[in-house]
Order: C-alpha cells, then structure tokens, then sequence
C-alpha cells in the first residue's frame, strides 16, 4: 500500500462538501476561478454573492497566507455563474499535495466545467518584464519527479483515469481567446506566453535554481496552480492560467535584486485591475463546455 493513500479526500467527503455548498446557495457554477497572491480582488466584482468562509465549509483547507483572504465566493460575472476562490493552497503551507488540489475536485462536483487559475510568478524568461502577464502553454512539475503528485494514492475513477494525459493540459482555444480579449482591451503588449514550473517554496529559489530552470524550459516560476491543474485535467475540466510576473527571477550573483513578498504583493496590486479585466471579459464570451447542463445565458 502507498503511505499516503488516506490523505486525499474521498468520492463521498468531496461530494459532501459540494453538496453542503449546494445546498446553500442558488448559484449553480459553470466556471470556477482561483485567484492567486494579492489577485483576490476579482471576486468583489462578482453579483450577488453568496460568499464562504473557508474555514465554515466542511473538508476545505484554510489559508494561512498574507495576501489570500480565504474565502469562496459564488456569483455572477458578465451573466455567467461563477464561483471564486479567493485565497488557495500551497504546498508550503504544510498540507498534502492532495488537500492543496481538493477544491478543482470541489468545483467538479459543483458543476464547473471551465478553470481559470491566476498566480504571481518569478520571470525567469529575460524577455519577461515585471507586470507582464504570461499565458501559460504548459507546465513542469518538478515535485511531481520526486513523487509530490496530487494523483498519488488509490485513484477513484469516478474522478478520472489511473494515468492522465497532461500534454494537452491548457486549454489552446481558451489561450487564443486571452490573446485576442487583451489585445481588444489595449494591453496586447503586456502578453506574453510560456512555461510555468512549479516549486514548494516558501523560500524562493538561489541564482543557481533560477539558471537550472530556465535551462529545462521554464518561463516563469512559482508556488501554486500546477497541482490544481493536475487535478482538474484528472476529472475533466477545462483549464485556463495565467501568471503575473510579479518580480525576476536573480539569475546573476551580480544582481542586487532579491525576491520578497512585498514586491509580489505590490506589482499584483498595480496590475490586479487590468487582469481582472482580461478574465471577466473572457468569461462572457467563453463557450461552455459540458460537465453538466447548466449554461447561463448570456449576459
Ligand atoms: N519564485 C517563486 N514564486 C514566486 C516568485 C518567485 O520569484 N514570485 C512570485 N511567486
């Protein structure tokens, strides 16, 4: 037996959870959005919300991070029924890989049948500058080569296959539709695209991790989304992210600039707006896709 089998929820807690949020508001979700650091603020433009805090709702993890409110909030953006989480996950938090991707299983079960996921992000790509915002195309999962996978342990079929392909996990049509909604709204420019790796932090990566990534393909790095990823593309959903370079990645021992939290903070607050703009644009023109038969019309 695997030693961390018990530690994903299963079929029947996250159903239950879903079922208790069901419950509780008339909201019936078709995109789910997880807001990464100081990005939160897209909920607040959400219609009448029905809003959670995390620690009220059964099973679900709680945020311990400055930045990350904790909170789901159900409403409706553009005409369509959303549900947002504000605030997520980390490895670094202390919990199990599995509890940190739980809520995509939480949005399944809700109905949701679209993922957009936000995260702050080192530029590891020189051509990046601070305030780009980068289309992710695909992931590494460095964790996951040394066993941290959120799929790890007895798999539930009801979820998904035993073996998930991940080389389509971004969605294409989803991406051309960021670039074509950005490029309307006059910050074409600021798009970039790329490889999102994904490291368990807290503390960011030495100059030599920095140049060890860049070297393996990555654009950008980070602390979240690509167990969520995982997750979602295990059950079936559609996913989109996105990643706000917040600061670059030291790749020179020359450098004086050193990674922080506050600077993270500060360019997600500078470009939280124009982000938030891109994604509820993109919510009111996306298809919907079929996890169940629940698509608002339009706005
Ligand atoms: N490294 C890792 N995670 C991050 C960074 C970084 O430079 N910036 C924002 N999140």
């Amino acid at each position: 037996m695997f030693p961390q089998v018990n530690q994903s929820d299963t079929y029947e807690d996250c159903k239950a959870t879903a079922d208790w949020l069901l419950a509780r508001t008339a909201v019936r979700p078709s995109v789910g959005i997880v807001c990464g650091s100081g990005l939160g603020g897209l909920a607040a433009v959400l219609k009448d919300q029905v809003a959670f805090d995390y620690k009220d709702v059964p099973n679900f993890p709680q945020s311990t991070v400055h930045g990350h409110a904790g909170r789901l909030v159900f409403g409706t953006l553009k005409g369509r029924s959303c549900v947002c989480m504000q605030g997520r996950f980390h490895l670094y938090e202390g919990y199990p890989v599995q509890k940190v991707a739980m809520p995509m299983r939480i949005f399944k079960l809700l109905g949701v049948d679209t993922v957009i996921l936000t995260n702050a992000a080192g530029g590891l790509n020189q051509d990046f500058k601070v305030g780009d915002i980068m289309i992710v195309k695909d992931h590494i999962n460095l964790p996951g080569f040394a066993g941290t996978h959120p799929l790890v342990g007895l798999n539930d079929e009801r979820f998904g296959v035993r073996f998930p392909c991940m080389s389509d996990a971004y969605d294409r049509e989803l991406q051309q539709l960021a670039v074509d909604v950005g490029q309307e709204l006059g910050f074409g420019d600021l798009l970039k695209e790329g490889v999102y790796s994904v490291l368990g932090g807290p503390s960011f990566e030495t100059v030599a991790e920095c140049r060890m990534l860049r070297k393996l393909g990555a654009d950008a790095v980070g602390m979240s989304t690509v167990h969520e990823v995982i997750v979602a593309r295990h059950c079936g959903l559609r996913v989109f992210a996105l990643s706000l370079i917040t600061n670059q990645a030291v790749m020179d021992y020359d450098s004086q600039e050193k990674a922080n939290h506050e600077e993270v903070l500060a360019t997600a607050k500078q470009r939280a707006e124009q982000l938030e703009r891109l994604i509820y644009t993109m919510v009111a023109r996306m298809e919907h896709h079929n996890n169940n038969n629940n698509h608002d019309d339009d706005d």
